[in-house]
């Protein structure tokens, strides 16, 4: 059965103190509920993140990693360093770091392969930004990501992939995919999962969505068949809008 996934992507907000008051009130507020809360704060405040929810049904993530091992890269973070304070989950290919850090899949894919061999956990996001949308051509754009981000790794490795599908157009503006959008492009990824690596890879594998999700949209979203959660942006700073985000699926 695959997983069903809250994360929340704090992006460059929250200072230390911030951190930790949103995630004892997430805590607080937290249904009791299978579904897996994930939040990703700024690389800063990893260790204290790590250390205020250990073992106590939050996932600490962080929102980005170099590929190399270590080395003279000024102001980047490797996956040892990450494991290391106890984080084992990285999203990596965040349409933000495509556009304003010229990450492409090429890159992407070696931070993946960097990711895996440190048997970390990978939320990969990818999405079409909005005229290849207007072109019709998101299907393509979401295949060819896919394909040159992830398609060289065994099937195995599949077991430490979560996909994010966030059509850039709907992320920060407000603008959301509509459930039937969402829902139809989310079938369009498992079935290119499926015709890679077979049904049961694609079965598992959980597919979240994200673009300005929001309480009063979630729940819909969330109920579509092919859509596992959601990678929540500015609705995930706020407890009051986070929480009933998470409920969206109770
Ligand atoms: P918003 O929810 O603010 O649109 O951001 C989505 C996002 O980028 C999550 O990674």
């Amino acid at each position: 059965m695959r997983k069903n996934i809250v994360a929340g992507n704090w992006k460059m907000h929250k200072t230390q103190k911030e951190t930790v008051a949103l995630i004892e009130e997430i805590f607080a507020k937290k249904p009791n509920t299978t579904t897996e809360i994930i939040v990703a704060p700024t690389f800063v405040n990893l260790s204290k993140a790590v250390e205020i929810t250990n073992g106590k049904g939050i996932t600490v993530a962080a929102q980005n990693m170099h590929q190399a091992e270590g080395g003279a890269f000024t102001g980047e973070i490797a996956a040892s360093m990450l494991t290391d304070i106890g984080v084992t989950t990285v999203i990596l290919g965040h349409s933000e770091r495509r556009a304003y850090f010229h990450e492409t899949d090429a890159l992407l894919a070696s931070k993946v392969d960097t990711a895996l061999k440190h048997e970390m956990r990978i939320i990969s996001c990818f999405g079409e930004e909005l005229k290849d949308r207007q072109q019709n051509n998101h299907f393509n754009i979401v295949e060819y990501q896919l394909r040159d981000g992830l398609f060289h790794l065994e099937k195995k490795d599949w077991a430490n992939i979560v996909l994010a599908y966030e059509p850039v157009w709907a992320i920060g503006t407000g603008e959301t995919a509509s459930p039937e959008q969402a829902q139809e492009i989310h079938a369009h990824i498992r079935s290119l999962i499926a015709a890679k690596y077979g049904q049961e890879v694609a079965d598992e594998i959980s597919i979240l969505y994200g673009g300005s999700v929001k309480p009063d949209n979630a729940k819909e979203i969330f109920s579509q068949p092919d859509i596992d959660g959601g990678l929540i942006g500015g609705a995930a700073l706020k407890i009051e809008d986070f929480s009933k985000i998470i409920e969206g699926f109770n």
